[in-house]
């Protein structure tokens, strides 16, 4: 199986750009990729800061760091030279910002992804494989609305790449635990005021882990095709159960579900076509029509303790 996946993607061969590279996933992607031998990674973002302490904490000459917005096409295809791999992290990802900045979210989000599949033609990059979420399906918020958008651009760049050896895919998963912005991070944020603000203790979220996210994400590129959507088949936890787990004896501030959120999570809907590939699903065109939703209502339930230890892992 190794051998099989070296043949495929040989890491210590790739060039590897990571838009959104010094968010949550670009930092855990860096470490492992810099592990695995990578020759060179360039980190494409905007903020000079984030990319200096970065640089600080990897201090490793493999690094590079290209300023950056992905908005800007004419500046992707500068910093596309000699690259084989592209992961499309950056985005706004906010529900509530995207809602209240909906141009916003568009242009990095929908138009960035556009910019990021042309220059990456114009290019000649090999593979390029961007990152989604479960709130692409079925969106009722505008962040949900402009990753599908993200989705359907990079499934057909593959027709439009003409003859270039090119291939396009996505990843979508759900909530990453302990991600900048994420329900773990505000829950220990809040819990030293002794209240903390609950939406709805019954709803239920799609978890993995940092390094899950990691490894999903690379070895689908090691899988890609071109045209597909790959989904893990993690497991779910409801509200109740991960603010007790970290902030137990807190108050409850319950707000209700905000704008633009769902009770439940679904990483495939019934409508879409796909196959089940093991550890995987792939959403595609050619996947069967199975009218089953993959909804976190129904997925195997986390206890505290498995929360627990999913927080904890390193
Ligand atoms: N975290 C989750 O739970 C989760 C779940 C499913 C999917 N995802 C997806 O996974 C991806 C990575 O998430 P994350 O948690 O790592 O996000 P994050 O920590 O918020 O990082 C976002 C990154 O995008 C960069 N960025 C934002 N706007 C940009 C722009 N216009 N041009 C270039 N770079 C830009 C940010 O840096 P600057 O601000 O310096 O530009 C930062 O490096 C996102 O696409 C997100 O939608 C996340």
């Amino acid at each position: 199986m190794v051998e099989e996946r070296l043949f495929i993607v040989n890491w210590q061969e790739q060039q590897v750009l990571i838009t959104g590279g010094t968010g949550s996933l670009g930092n855990a992607l860096t470490a492992k990729l810099l592990r695995w031998g990578v020759p060179r990674i360039v980190i494409f973002s905007r903020d000079e800061l984030k990319q200096s302490e970065m640089f600080d904490r990897f201090s490793d000459s493999r690094l590079r760091f290209f300023l950056g917005d992905v908005r800007d096409r004419v500046r992707l295809m500068r910093a596309f030279y000699g690259i084989t791999t592209v992961i499309h992290a950056a985005a706004l990802k906010r529900v509530e910002a995207a809602e209240y900045n909906p141009s916003e979210a568009v242009c990095t989000n929908v138009i960035g992804a556009l910019n990021v599949a042309d220059a990456a033609i114009d290019a000649g990059i090999e593979r390029v494989m961007g990152v989604s979420t479960d709130k692409a399906v079925n969106p009722i918020n505008l962040y949900g609305c402009t990753k599908a958008l993200m989705e359907r651009i990079f499934v057909h760049a593959n027709s439009y790449a003409g003859k270039a050896v090119i291939r396009f895919a996505c990843v979508r998963y759900g909530n990453v635990l302990g991600s900048r912005g994420s329900v773990v991070k505000a829950f220990l944020s809040q819990r030293h005021t002794g209240k903390i603000r609950v939406t709805d203790p019954s709803a239920t979220r799609f978890f993995i882990t940092i390094w899950q996210a990691v490894n999903f994400v690379l070895s689908s590129i090691e899988q890609m095709k071109g045209g597909e959507v790959f989904v893990p088949k993690p497991p779910s936890a409801d509200v109740r159960t991960v603010a007790e787990v970290l902030a137990s004896g807190c108050v409850w501030d319950l707000s209700g579900l905000g704008r633009g959120e769902k009770l439940d999570e679904v990483l495939i809907s019934k409508d879409e076509r796909y196959d089940d590939v093991g550890d995987r699903y792939i959403v595609c065109d050619s996947g069967k029509i199975r009218n089953i939703e993959f909804s976190s209502a129904r997925a195997r339930r986390l206890s505290a303790e498995d929360v627990l230890s999913m927080i904890n892992e390193k």
